[in-house]
C-alpha cells in the first residue's frame, strides 16, 4: 500500500496593507499591537502556487521553493505543520480507492512545492501569499474543516501578513485580545467586486533584498520606539474606523489620505527606532513627491501610495483613466533605463492593459 499520492495544489495572491501592520505583542504567537487592513491583489499578479502531497511512500516533511529545496525546521514552519494536523480529518477518495483515517495524519509526511510567479528577491511580499497558500493547501489535503478566519489564524503564525491573504478584496486583521491569540485573525470587510475600478501599479524601485528583515525590525521598533506606541494606541484604532468607512463609500479621497498617512507613519516610526530603518530610497521620495503634487493639482485626490519593508512603490489609482495617465507619467519621470535603479513596473489589474 505505498504505492498511491494524494496532491492537492492551490494558488493564493500576496496583499499589500493601507493601514499597516508593524510592531509584535506576542513574537513566538505572532500577536500584532494593532488591526491592520489590506487589500488583497488580481491573482495574476504576484501569487504563490503551491502543490502539497502525501505518500505513504515519504519518510519526511519536505519543501521546494521555486524548485530549491529549503528546511522546513523553523518554527514558523512547524507552527503551521502542527496546527493543520490537529485538524486534519478522515480522507475517503473512492475514485482512486485510498483512504486516510484521521489518526494516520500523525504519521503520514507530506511533500510541499511553492512557486512564487515573480522573483521572491524583488521583495515583494512573498511571505504573505506564501503561507496562506500552504495552509490553505494543507487544510483541504487534511480535509481539515476550518473556515477561512481560522485559518487565517494557522497563517498568521506562519507570517503575520499572510493571515489578510485568505480573502479577496479588502480584509483587516483583527488584533484580538486573548493571549493565546485565538481571536487575532482576518476578516473580509469587502469582496474584490465592492471596489473593482481601482487598478493597483506597483513600481518595482530596487529589485535587491531588503537590509532589514521584518522580524528584527519590528523588534527593535516595539523595544526603541515612542512612537510606535502612540501610533498603535491613538491613531490605528481611529483611522481603521475612518478606513473602514471611506472602503464601504467607495471615499477615494478619504482612502487615498489615509492610505498615504499611514504609509508615512510606519516610515516615520521605522526612522524612530534605535538602531533606525530606512525602507525607502531617493527614488521612493521622488515618487512620494511626484503622486503628493499631482493630487494637489487636481480636485481630488486621484492616486494613493504606500510603501512596506522596502523602496518599492505601490500605487493605487482611483480608475482605469487616472492608472493609465500614471503609467505615462511613471514611464517618463522614471524610465526604465535612467539612472535611477527603477526597473520594471507591475499591474495589479491586468485590465488597463486592454
Ligand atoms: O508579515 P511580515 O512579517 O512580512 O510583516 C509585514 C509588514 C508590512 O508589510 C511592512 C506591513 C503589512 O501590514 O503588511
Amino acid at each position: 500500500a505505498g504505492d498511491w499520492i494524494r496532491t492537492v495544489t492551490a494558488q493564493t495572491p500576496t496583499n499589500i496593507a493601507v493601514i499597516k501592520y508593524w510592531g509584535k505583542r506576542d513574537e513566538n504567537l505572532i500577536l500584532p499591537v494593532n488591526d491592520s487592513i489590506s487589500v488583497t491583489l488580481d491573482p495574476a499578479h504576484l501569487c504563490t502556487t503551491t502543490t502539497v502531497a502525501v505518500s505513504p511512500g515519504f519518510d519526511q516533511d519536505r519543501m521546494w521553493l521555486n524548485g530549491k529545496e529549503i528546511s522546513l525546521s523553523g518554527g514558523r514552519y512547524q507552527n503551521c505543520l502542527r496546527e493543520i494536523r490537529a485538524r486534519a480529518a478522515e480522507v475517503e477518495d473512492k475514485e482512486r480507492g485510498i483512504k486516510i483515517a484521521k489518526d494516520d495524519w500523525q504519521k503520514l509526511h507530506v511533500h510541499i512545492a511553492s512557486y512564487n510567479n515573480f522573483p521572491t528577491a524583488a521583495g515583494l511580499a512573498s511571505s504573505a501569499a506564501g503561507f496562506a497558500c500552504l495552509v490553505f493547501a494543507l487544510a483541504k489535503l487534511m480535509n481539515a474543516k476550518e473556515d477561512h478566519s481560522q485559518l487565517s489564524a494557522i497563517a498568521r503564525q506562519g507570517s503575520g501578513s499572510a493571515c489578510r491573504s485568505l480573502y479577496g478584496g479588502f480584509v483587516k486583521w483583527i488584533m484580538g485580545k486573548e493571549e493565546n491569540g485565538s481571536d487575532s485573525l482576518a476578516v473580509q470587510l469587502v469582496d474584490e467586486k465592492h471596489w473593482d475600478d481601482l487598478v493597483i501599479i506597483i513600481a518595482v524601485v530596487s529589485s535587491r533584498q531588503k537590509e532589514t528583515s521584518s522580524t528584527t525590525g519590528m523588534r527593535d521598533t516595539v523595544e526603541t520606539s515612542l512612537l510606535l506606541q502612540h501610533r498603535a494606541k491613538e491613531v490605528v484604532p481611529k483611522r481603521v474606523v475612518k478606513m473602514e468607512d471611506a472602503i464601504q463609500k467607495h471615499d477615494f479621497a478619504s482612502f487615498a489620505q489615509l492610505t498615504c498617512a499611514d504609509s508615512n507613519q510606519f516610515h516615520a516610526v521605522c526612522l524612530d527606532t534605535c538602531p533606525p530603518i530606512f525602507y525607502m530610497n531617493d527614488t521612493s521620495h521622488r515618487i512620494i513627491s511626484c503622486v503628493e503634487k499631482w493630487n494637489r493639482s487636481e480636485e481630488t485626490p486621484q492616486v494613493a501610495y504606500t510603501f512596506d519593508a522596502g523602496p518599492n512603490a505601490v500605487l493605487i489609482a482611483r480608475n482605469r483613466k487616472t492608472a493609465a495617465l500614471l503609467l505615462q507619467r511613471l514611464l517618463y519621470f522614471f524610465p526604465p533605463s535612467s539612472d535611477t535603479d527603477m526597473s520594471s513596473y507591475v499591474l495589479g489589474d491586468k485590465s488597463i492593459l486592454k
